[in-house]
């Protein structure tokens, strides 16, 4: 395991909107390398409890490395999408955070395949033992599933284009690393959106599908609202508009419901009761937090509040 550190983002606006109290307890469903649940548990007296959630098994390692044996915290390592099933969770939550996307040393370990500037194997799963790896997908998927990624979670607008190049260049040989795939994308050429490369969008559908990151999020939401006590809060920090959509509805205080039942039409559902209520505007960080940590720039934070 590389020892890369990873820097909280919009870390005091984020302890700030979960709003401690020494003895409360909380859930941070998204641990990576401790940097929120370190300070988080620097504010609880000896008998809050913090629960720390991960579902990358080198994250799980370092919290239990550091924090295990800390009588106030409970591990779990899974994907939060199945948050609900820790018992941990059911005597209720006074708050709750989400810090979405991937750790600096996930993103920078070559062995992840997360990034497209670092050869490494096309992989990109959080869990390594779960699940289909961006080199599976490419391999099986049609072209039309490949640019329907590419478009629905990269918001790519060459999406087309870059899945057909996908298809050709897997006749001659499997794309199997990073660097494969980004310079297939770079040799298509087109324009460079704000200094961004243009494999950005690419690498971002795909981490989303091979994780099945949107429908983990809205599964995670809903079972953490219906956990917390009137007043707890829920703290959501998203790094692209997809998962900002998600908590922006969760937090906005309606949630989807379906009203579908095959075979026949009903009348439209009525709008559920809100659960939150949400604190303040989303919050960003500031030029000064992005000079020193420039991964935060995309950084989007909401906060909500339980009302009943
Ligand atoms: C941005 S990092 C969190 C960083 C952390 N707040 C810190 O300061 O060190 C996001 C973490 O969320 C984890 N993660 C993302 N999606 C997840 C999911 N569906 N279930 C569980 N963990 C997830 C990733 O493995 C990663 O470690």
């Amino acid at each position: 395991m590389l020892a890369i550190p990873h820097r909280p983002v919009l870390l005091h606006q984020a302890l700030e909107g979960l709003s401690l109290r020494p003895d409360g307890v909380y859930l941070d469903a998204t641990f990576g390398r401790g940097g929120h649940a370190r300070a988080i548990l620097a504010r609880l007296g000896p008998s809050g409890r913090l629960l720390l959630n991960d579902r990358d098994p080198e994250a799980v390692a370092a919290a239990r490395a550091e924090f295990g044996e800390d009588p106030r915290v409970s591990i779990r390592h899974g994907n939060f999408a199945s948050i609900a099933e820790w018992p941990a969770l059911a005597e209720g939550l006074d708050g709750a955070l989400f810090d979405l996307g991937v750790s600096s040393p996930q993103l920078e370990d070559p062995g992840r395949g997360f990034s497209f500037l670092l050869d490494g194997p096309l992989d990109m799963r959080m869990d390594p033992h779960q699940g289909e790896t961006a080199a599976d997908f490419l391999a099986r998927a049609s072209e039309a599933e490949i640019a329907r990624v590419l478009r629905d979670y990269g918001e790519e607008p060459r999406a087309r284009r870059i899945a057909r190049a996908i298809i050709a260049a897997r006749q001659q040989a499997p794309i199997l690393r990073t660097r494969q795939l980004a310079e297939l994308i770079e040799r298509l050429g087109g324009p460079r959106t704000a200094g961004r490369h243009p494999a950005t969008r690419s690498f971002q559908a795909l981490r989303i599908q091979v994780n099945g990151e949107l429908e983990a999020l809205s599964q995670a939401l809903n079972a953490v609202i219906d956990r917390l006590r009137p007043g707890g809060r829920l703290v959501t920090i998203a790094f692209h508009s997809l998962e900002d959509r998600i908590c922006k509805r969760a937090i906005g205080g309606t949630r989807p419901r379906p009203n579908t039942v095959p075979g026949r039409r009903l009348p439209p559902a009525p709008t559920p009761e809100p659960m939150l209520r949400p604190v303040g505007r989303p919050q960003r960080p500031d030029a000064e937090e992005i000079e020193r940590n420039p991964r935060a720039r995309s950084a989007v934070m909401r906060i909500g509040e339980r009302i009943r």
